[in-house]
């Protein structure tokens, strides 16, 4: 089925147009739907079909995957800011389950074979041992933790009967861009360490604040497991080959399997930017679990999975390339 074109929802985005750039470099058909409220058109790759437009708008997801041939999906649109998600929390529901729950649908009712989830590690909540396996609880502590949960469950259910197989990738936290800077983290609002850390950096900001020195950590600040967004594009094009293959579908976390604390981000983008960054403490930011390390033996294991990227200077140096460039 290899012929057959992907329909990618959310490809401009972030994580969605690197993905959407290692599909198109494996040689395969990439359709993009994505509304462009958060993503960017110019991130979409050239030889990928864009089409405007909602994910929750089930006659149009219909439409496509018939005209475009399509037998697999990407997920990626959604919303995806932990701290806004308990300001705002209805958009999180409509968002990530009821259009996230829309385009499955259409997708199931079209007969798609394969769908490939962006999850979360938010799904986790604040757990009780590290590094976390899939079997963890699930014990989600946010509004956008529970809506990605929710959908999650959905499609694993949606997949218990019929042909459609699922791959669900739990993300954890996500950094860096492409080595050939065509694509990087955009967000209208910045929210996520290493994108105000590095907007610091290059003077997009005065400075930034540390959310809370008082978690029970080694140095007081959150410990993270930053993954490289080009490794974790890879995973997404292993998952799909899994399932293209008749794989059983499958969760699975993307992590390195190592955390770096708030502080040690902080020091490595100011060593590697060169510069001194103008940081203050802040209180605690709602909703943040103390710390949250991936066990991605399974990713590893079923999937062949093999991280090139683990290297934190690397991940903040591709993000400052990013940034330079993009101003
Ligand atoms: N942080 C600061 N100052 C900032 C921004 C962040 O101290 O200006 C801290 C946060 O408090 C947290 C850590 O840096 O301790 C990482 O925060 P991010 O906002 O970069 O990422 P999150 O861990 O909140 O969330 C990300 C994704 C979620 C995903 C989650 C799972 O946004 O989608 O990782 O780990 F669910």
């Amino acid at each position: 089925m290899e012929g057959r074109a992907v329909l990618v929802a959310g490809g401009a985005g972030y994580i969605g147009s690197h993905v959407a750039l290692e599909l198109v470099a494996g040689g395969r058909k990439v359709v993009v739907l994505d509304d462009l409220s958060t993503g960017r058109r110019d991130l979409v790759p050239a030889d990928a079909v864009f089409i405007p437009g909602d994910m929750g708008d089930g006659a149009l997801v219909r439409r496509i995957l018939a005209e475009q041939a399509c037998d697999s999906v990407m997920m990626f649109a959604g919303s995806i800011i932990v701290s806004e998600s308990f300001q705002t929390p209805l958009p999180y529901w409509r968002n990530n389950v009821g259009a996230g729950f829309a385009f499955l649908d259409a997708c199931i009712g079209a007969g798609v074979r394969h769908l490939v989830y962006s999850s979360t590690a938010a799904v986790y909540g604040s757990p009780d041992r590290l590094p976390i396996a899939e079997d963890a609880a699930l014990r989600p502590i946010s509004p956008y933790g529970r809506s990605k949960l929710a959908l999650e469950w959905a499609l694993a259910d949606a997949c218990s009967v019929g042909d459609t197989r699922f791959a669900a990738l739990r993300y954890f936290n996500v950094a860096g861009a492409d080595a050939m800077g065509r694509s990087g983290q955009v967000s209208p609002v910045a929210s996520h360490l290493i994108k105000i850390a590095v907007e610091a950096a290059v003077g997009k900001r005065p400075g930034l604040s540390i959310y809370g020195e008082d978690y029970p950590t080694p140095d007081g600040t959150c410990i993270r497991d930053y993954i490289h967004v080009s490794d974790l594009a890879e995973a997404h094009v292993l998952a799909l080959g899994h399932l293209e293959r008749g794989g059983e579908s499958l969760v699975a976390n993307c992590g390195y399997g190592r955390g770096f604390s708030v502080r040690e981000v902080l020091d490595a983008v100011q060593r590697v930017a060169g510069r001194k960054l103008a940081i203050d403490i802040g209180p605690r930011r709602r909703g943040d679990p103390p710390a949250l390390v991936a066990d991605s033996t399974l990713l590893q294991r079923i999937l062949g999975w093999i991280p090139k990227r683990d290297d934190l200077d690397l991940i903040i140096r591709s993000a400052l390339e990013w940034e330079n460039r993009d101003l």
